[in-house]
């Protein structure tokens, strides 16, 4: 595996395997790998000739209140856990590699990222804009067939496959779905927050989804009750959500009942972390 950290560098290395016609996957990090970005990697290594993997804390898309100066890092743990899964690239680039001296431009998709976490009391639009803004670059830098991201950003990938879908961009967009602990917990680079009482409350999360899950399963399709037996698990651990949603899981648009493919979204704070999870109820 070659760790490379400039564009140029990239290009001049995944030119060749273009013009061999070899197919090329993509997926995009931020680094500090749990089981969840190696099951994308495990993927993308499966089904495409040569891999690579972005490793960038990106600054644009976290707030002022937000965690970007002491998200967790460790690239040499990164890179031994992407190069045993047959990583062919580790893209690592600097900050003024990605965003130079005069950059000025943020790309943005409307209306999908102004729910749930785009919400202006919450992550707001911004936060999305510099996710967006960042995989357009680094679809551009890379230029890959396929691109794998996880469902547990659900949002995000909605977000990424409209964004694919209204610029043309010439890559196909794989959603992968939610690793999880044992116990429910989904992973997450910032689980590391998480004292041992505080990871037992996190549970919580899972636990409403399950709920939710089962409460449908036995016959519920009213939002309404289907939201209060989630949240009677959240209560139950004493964790009050940021948002707690039913939406529509092709639009986001709002749902009052499950019918077709539905989203039940969650956000909470469990001390220092901020943790999302999610699952699709009423359809595959
Ligand atoms: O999901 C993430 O880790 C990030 O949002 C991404 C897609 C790598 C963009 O920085």
């Amino acid at each position: 595996m070659r760790t490379i950290r400039t564009v140029s560098e990239l290009r001049e290395a995944l030119a060749p395997e273009r013009r061999a016609g070899r197919s090329i996957g993509l997926v995009p990090t931020m680094g500090f790998f749990h089981g969840g970005h190696l099951s994308l990697m495990r993927s993308a290594r499966a089904e495409c000739d040569v891999v690579v993997v972005s490793l960038f804390v990106n600054p644009t898309q976290f707030g002022p209140n937000e965690d970007l100066a002491t998200y967790p890092r460790d690239e040499e743990r990164d890179a031994a856990l992407a190069e045993e899964i047959g990583v062919d690239v580790l893209f690592a680039p600097s900050l003024d590699e990605v965003y130079p001296v005069g950059f000025t431009t943020t790309v943005s998709v409307h209306g999908l990222t102004e729910v749930l976490d785009g919400h202006p009391a919450r992550r707001g639009q911004g936060h999305f804009d510099g996710v967006t803004t960042v995989v357009t670059k680094l679809f551009n830098m890379v230029q890959p067939d396929r691109a794998w991201f996880g469902q547990k950003d659900a949002q995000q990938a909605l977000v990424i496959k409209r964004l694919v879908r209204d610029l043309d961009i010439p890559v196909t967009v794989e959603i992968a779905p939610t690793v999880r602990d044992a116990d429910g917990l989904a992973l997450s680079s910032r689980n590391v927050y998480l004292s041992p009482e505080e990871r037992e409350r996190a549970l919580a999360l899972s636990r409403a989804l399950q709920a939710a899950e089962q409460a449908v399963a036995a016959g519920e399709r009213d939002a309404g009750t289907v939201l209060a037996a989630a949240r009677s698990e959240l209560d139950a651990r004493g964790v009050e959500p940021e948002y707690i949603e039913l939406r529509s899981a092709d639009d986001l648009s709002p749902a009052a009942r499950v019918d077709g493919r539905t989203l039940l979204a969650v956000a909470a704070r469990v001390g220092r972390a901020r943790l999302i999870d999610n699952t699709v109820l009423g359809g595959a």
